[in-house]
């Protein structure tokens, strides 16, 4: 099980701080927001902000991109250390290119879906990526109650990769807390963002021990689990 603290939900004056805290306390990933405030009515980092906390950590920068137009960023994020890179299914045609020239650039490949748009958009993609990110909210906000109406597509997208013999992380982001993990986990996700749940306790350590026992404590038996995904290349730093 990854768990991955979403520093959405950091104290944003003193981020990069936030991100070696969450390294320490047991951190898998750290989950890394970008809103360009017109894919979503919001606007949280760039490549600088990356590279800063690429500066206090090894850990692998999972960065999810909520862009109307990330062709652009793709590059500026991976040489600031991304190590996964995720777009968003909802651009349709441009999801291809997208994909690879997220996989030229060495980085893992990742897609991500809105609640409103059915899972079988996906389907055409699950064999190029290395990620699958369920947003278990609508993206743009921390903070959110999760939507259970989610659940189903994460099951479905389980049960492709088993069907298809296909290795991707099915990584779940929004609402993920102590209860809501359970039923994520049940239905086979076995990467978890969290922010608020994670960065507001007041152990942050002891907090990501709990989720990643309870998301073990209710994941289907081992058998069922994916091989781990195709490492990113590292970035020289
Ligand atoms: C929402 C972001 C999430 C967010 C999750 O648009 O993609 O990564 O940080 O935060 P919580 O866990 O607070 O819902
Ligand atoms: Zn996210």
């Amino acid at each position: 099980m990854i768990i991955a603290p979403s520093l959405l939900a950091a104290n944003p004056g003193k981020l990069a701080a936030e991100a070696e805290r969450a390294a320490r306390a047991g951190a898998d990933w750290l989950h890394v927001d970008i809103m360009d405030g017109h894919f979503v009515p919001n606007l949280t980092f760039g490549p600088a902000t990356v590279a800063a906390v690429r500066r206090v950590t090894r850990l692998p920068l999972d960065v999810h991109l909520m862009c109307s137009r990330p062709a652009t960023m793709l590059a500026p994020f991976r040489e600031a250390g991304a190590g996964y890179l995720t777009v968003h299914v909802e651009l349709e045609d441009r999801v291809p290119a997208l994909l690879w020239q997220i996989k030229a650039l060495g980085a893992g490949v990742g897609l991500a879906i809105n609640p409103p748009t059915p899972i079988s958009a996906v389907r055409p993609w699950l064999k190029q990526i290395d990620l699958l990110l369920v947003m278990t909210v609508n993206p743009g906000f921390g903070g959110q109650s999760f939507i259970e109406e989610t659940v189903p597509k994460i099951q479905q997208a389980a049960a492709w990769r088993r069907q298809l013999g296909l290795a991707y992380r099915l990584e779940v982001d929004g609402g993920v807390n102590f209860d809501t993990v359970r039923e994520c986990a049940r239905a086979g996700a076995d990467t978890i963002v969290s922010g608020t749940t994670l960065f507001g306790q007041h152990s942050i350590r002891r907090a990501i021990r709990k989720l990643r026992q309870i998301a073990e404590r209710h994941a289907p038996p081992a058998v069922c689990l994916p091989a781990p995904a195709r490492l990113p290349t590292p970035v020289a730093l």
